[in-house]
């Protein structure tokens, strides 16, 4: 490339591995923050032939919405969502999540109601993609069909470089690597294998899958699995001009448990319009009880049959049953996390998104906390005071901020899940109300899906209690203490070096 002299050399060099909600949303904050005076060359590396999206739906909480705000995206992004029928402005709560009880042949029992201050709000992953992509920087080149397979660790002049290989034979270098591969990230496959042969002392352990630190970046599967299919609104309209899924600007959990002789399987729907309301996104869960952690024994996206959808929900309530009768083209997902990885970062090296904290999708929240990294990692690199030789220690303020938090939000969405298939100790547990049963016995259900609620009303709680501002103040002042002459040692580094030897004895 022609060395334009009215163009500063770049500060360093950066490879994004990964075009999805996390790499874009991380250009997109580097655009956002970036200082003219020391740019960044920005080369982005997606597998795929272009920058799309898998499957359909995405639902958008109050946090992202802050961070959207903040990166001046709130108005267009906004526009993309399903609206609540309400002019009434953003900050009243308005209902976003409704659970009900479905699994029997009357009427659902709705027993819990999630409020948030935008209600829910839902729309097509293309269209959210569609406006990251619009506000890219322009200096950020994106390089298509690009599959990394690992990096290497080189050594440049007394400094670390990372030599990139890729799937079509090509290399490339890079100063900094962001792995926003997804949950099967290369990078962090690289990562560990260059930790678990340098740094790992665990005698016992020769392999890094038996290792007992480096095991957990292997994804675990977590005996769910999803059918996935859109409805055409005016289809399920037909069958039934009020059904709640058409008309309700929110989620709806459709709950259930079914007790087989050999097998409990746990069952729920979620539900949301999305595409302006033009379709309903149908996401069918099926949990297999004490699978959790066996190796899922087929592809982990394939096609699904009619059959198979319908006979998992049939005896539901007559919304469900409407909403079967319109399957068409389903597909099934099985859902991998990663809910303890020990370390996001090492050298110039940091994983992002669902590489580091891929969870289920029972609080719609990893599309969310892919872009709060992007946040606070990008602000962190946009400032012109990272210089290359500050970057190791800048990721690792960003993972102690970063990882817990995300680790944390698996372990909420995990609980939720386990709340709304009736099968958390301590709460009801979907024991079924025969058909005849006393006026009384049916109250006492609806006590326990009523406390049950509650429960769940609870955990959804942090979108809105835990504020996102908070922590990138937190992460910021941190930051900062790295430029105060008298903390420059003893605060932000040390704290980083504890917080490493404290997370990963193997480091
Ligand atoms: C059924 C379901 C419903 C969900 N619902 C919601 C929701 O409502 N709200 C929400 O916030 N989240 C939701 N999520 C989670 C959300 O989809 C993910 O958390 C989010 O997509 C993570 O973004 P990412 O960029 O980290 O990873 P990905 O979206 O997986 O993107 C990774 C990108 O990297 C590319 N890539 C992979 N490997 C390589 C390689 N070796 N080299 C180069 N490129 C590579 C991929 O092609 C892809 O473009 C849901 C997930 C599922 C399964
Ligand atoms: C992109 O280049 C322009 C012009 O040199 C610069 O102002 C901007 O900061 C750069 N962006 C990044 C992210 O480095
Ligand atoms: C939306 O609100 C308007 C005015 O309040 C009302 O006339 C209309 O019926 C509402 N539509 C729906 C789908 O609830
Ligand atoms: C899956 O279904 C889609 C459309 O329904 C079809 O185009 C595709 O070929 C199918 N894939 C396989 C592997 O059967």
């Amino acid at each position: 490339m022609a060395d334009d002299s009215s163009t500063p050399t770049p500060r360093f060099r950066m490879a994004i591995i990964g075009g999805g909600i996390a790499a874009l949303s991380l250009a997109v904050t580097l655009g956002r923050y970036a200082d003219g005076s020391s740019p960044i060359q920005i080369d982005m590396y997606e597998a795929g032939p272009e920058i799309t999206t898998v499957g359909a739906g995405i639902s958008v909480w109050p946090r992202t919405w802050v961070i959207m705000r903040e990166l001046g995206l709130y108005e267009e992004l906004a526009s993309e969502a399903v609206k609540a029928n309400d002019s009434s402005g953003g900050e009243h709560l308005k209902p976003a999540f409704f659970y009900r009880k479905s699994d029997w042949p009357q009427e659902g029992f709705e027993y819990a109601r999630v409020m948030m201050p935008n209600g829910g709000t839902t729309m097509h992953r293309a269209e959210m993609v569609g406006v990251l992509l619009r506000h890219l920087p322009t200096n950020c080149s994106i390089h298509t069909s690009k599959k990394l397979l690992g990096y290497e660790e080189v050594s440049e002049d007394g400094r670390t470089t990372y030599m990139l290989h890729f799937a079509d034979g090509t290399t490339a270098v890079a100063d900094v690597v962001i792995g926003a591969d997804g949950i099967k990230s290369k990078t962090r496959a690289s990562m560990y294998d260059l930790a678990h042969k340098v740094d790992c002392s665990d005698p016992e352990a020769t392999k890094r899958e038996e290792c007992r630190q480096c095991r957990h970046a292997t994804p675990k599967w977590t005996g769910i699995v999803t059918y996935r299919y859109l409805i055409p609104s005016d289809r399920l309209r037909e069958i039934n001009p009020t059904h709640r899924a058409l008309d309700t600007p929110a989620l709806l959990s459709y709950s259930g448990k079914h007790k087989f002789v050999e097998q409990i399987l746990l069952q729920h729907i979620v539900t949301y319009p999305i595409s302006h309301g033009k379709f309903v996104n149908f996401v069918g869960f099926v949990t297999q009880e004490g699978a959790e952690g066996a190796t899922y024994p087929h592809k982990w996206v394939i096609n699904a049959t009619r059959e198979e959808v319908v006979s998992h929900y049939s005896g539901w309530e007559p919304e469900v049953e409407q909403m079967l009768r319109c399957v068409e083209n389903p597909t099934v997902w099985a859902i991998h996390v990663l809910d303890s990885l020990p370390f996001s970062v090492r050298g110039q090296v940091a994983l992002m998104g669902d590489a580091v904290h891929a969870m289920t999708p029972h609080i719609g929240s990893g599309g969310g906390q892919a872009i709060e990294d992007a946040f606070i990692l990008g602000r962190f690199l946009a400032d012109p005071r990272t210089t290359l030789a500050r970057v190791e220690v800048v990721l690792r303020i960003y993972q102690d901020i970063r990882l817990q938090f995300g680790l944390g939000v698996v372990q909420r969405s995990d609980k939720v899940g386990r709340m709304c298939e009736f099968d958390y100790p301590g709460l009801y547990d979907g024991a079924p109300v025969p058909a005849s049963c006393k006026e009384d016995e049916l109250d006492l259900t609806k006590e326990r899906l009523g406390e049950l609620g509650r429960a769940i009303e609870d955990v959804w709680s942090w979108q809105v209690k835990e504020h996102v501002e908070d922590q990138w103040d937190e992460a910021k002042s941190r930051y900062e203490a790295l430029f105060s002459e008298k903390q420059r040692d003893t605060s932000a580094v040390g704290k980083a070096k504890n917080y490493w030897s404290r997370v990963c004895p193997i480091m």
